[in-house]
């Protein structure tokens, strides 16, 4: 039986000591997904990794999300940073982000983020982390020296000729814009394009524009009244009111000690977290990488979920949640 989380109830839906029913006050009181799911049955069983709060599914996103519906599981929150286009070449076949024109790019996305929509919760949100990319049209480098780092890989997508017009050389593809507007057309409520700004941005060797130094968080819902707690992510006003965060978040990028080429900063995945997921409730992850959306999360008493197709970041995953499960244990 699935249970109500008890939160207490704002001062205006109280009516003559009775909670009024509106659709807002439902949203905060979303129905927990229950436990089982996690214990027993098909989901733990399959699972490539799996505790009490957690479950790493290895596999294609379209396939692990199918079989996350067909057990019925519901997720209060989506928290993810798919695979940026013509970035990264993860090694894997089937990936995302190396297809041959941005449209397939994008059009791949909003298929992962409509199966997405049936495993998120009516009350839920989904924030999704993308940057952008330029076309180059140059081919591939020639020199053998490693360009930006790992960023730089033989013939990316936009190394090719093109179409002539998103395709084009010097072209900013405008991908986070377009994945938005294509959500929006599939229709999911954008509810904030979080600007992501970074003061130590990977130097990019050019003289004719600026640096890139930004990338965006969307914020977005299936329905107009949604789970959304502002206190923990709030700004403390003099007075002790709190007002909500504000749409830019300076941040470095995570680097260093990272375990993943494009790992999240946790201080991107704490507002999407902590204001859209319900205490106890269920964070996924489809693109989960090194499991920086799961870790945080169970480090903060949630559940959650992720899917990769990598088998080492799996591992990884699966590492670091190990690490904090066996701090729990000790602890207790
Ligand atoms: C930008 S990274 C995610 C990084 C993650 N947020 C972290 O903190 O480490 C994107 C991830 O998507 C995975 N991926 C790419 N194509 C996939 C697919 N078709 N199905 C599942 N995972 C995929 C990659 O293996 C990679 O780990």
């Amino acid at each position: 039986m699935a249970k109500i989380i008890p939160l207490p109830p704002s001062r205006s839906s109280v009516e003559g000591g009775r909670l009024k029913q509106t659709p807002a006050n439902q949203a905060l009181n979303p129905v927990a997904t229950p436990q089982t799911f996690f214990t027993e049955g098909e989901l733990p069983e399959t699972a490539y990794y799996a505790d009490d709060r957690s479950m790493i599914f290895k596999g294609d996103v379209i396939g692990e999300l199918q079989r996350l519906i067909d057990s019925g599981i519901q997720v209060d929150s989506i928290v993810t940073s798919p695979p940026y286009y013509g970035q990264r070449d993860y090694g894997e076949e089937g990936q995302m982000g190396l297809e041959a024109h941005p449209r397939q790019f994008i059009d791949g996305l909003v298929e992962v983020f409509d199966l997405c929509r049936r495993v998120l919760k009516d009350t839920g949100s989904l924030w999704v982390n993308i940057g952008d990319t330029y076309w180059s049209g140059k081919g591939a480098h020639k020199s053998g020296e490693i360009k930006q780092g790992a960023r730089r890989f033989g013939l990316r997508p936009q190394d090719r000729p093109g179409d002539g017009l998103w395709a084009r050389p010097k072209q900013l593809l405008l991908i986070p814009h377009r994945l938005a507007i294509a959500l929006q057309d599939d229709g999911w409520l954008v509810r904030n394009d979080n600007v992501w700004v970074k003061p130590n941005p990977i130097p990019d060797q050019v003289r004719d524009r600026s640096s890139m130094s930004h990338e965006y968080v969307f914020h977005l819902t299936k329905n107009r009244w949604y789970y959304y707690d502002r206190h923990p992510v709030g700004r403390k006003m003099p007075s002790g009111s709190i007002l909500p965060p504000l749409d830019t978040w300076i941040t470095n990028t995570a680097r260093g000690k990272s375990f993943h080429k494009a790992t999240f900063s946790e201080d991107l995945v704490r507002t999407p977290i902590l204001a859209t997921t319900p205490p106890g409730g269920v964070v996924l992850d489809p693109f989960n990488g090194s499991g920086t959306t799961m870790a945080f999360a169970r480090r903060h008493g949630f559940r959650s979920i992720g899917i990769d197709i990598s088998e080492e970041y799996c591992d990884i995953a699966a590492d670091r949640l190990k690490a904090i499960k066996d701090r729990d244990d000790e602890e207790a």
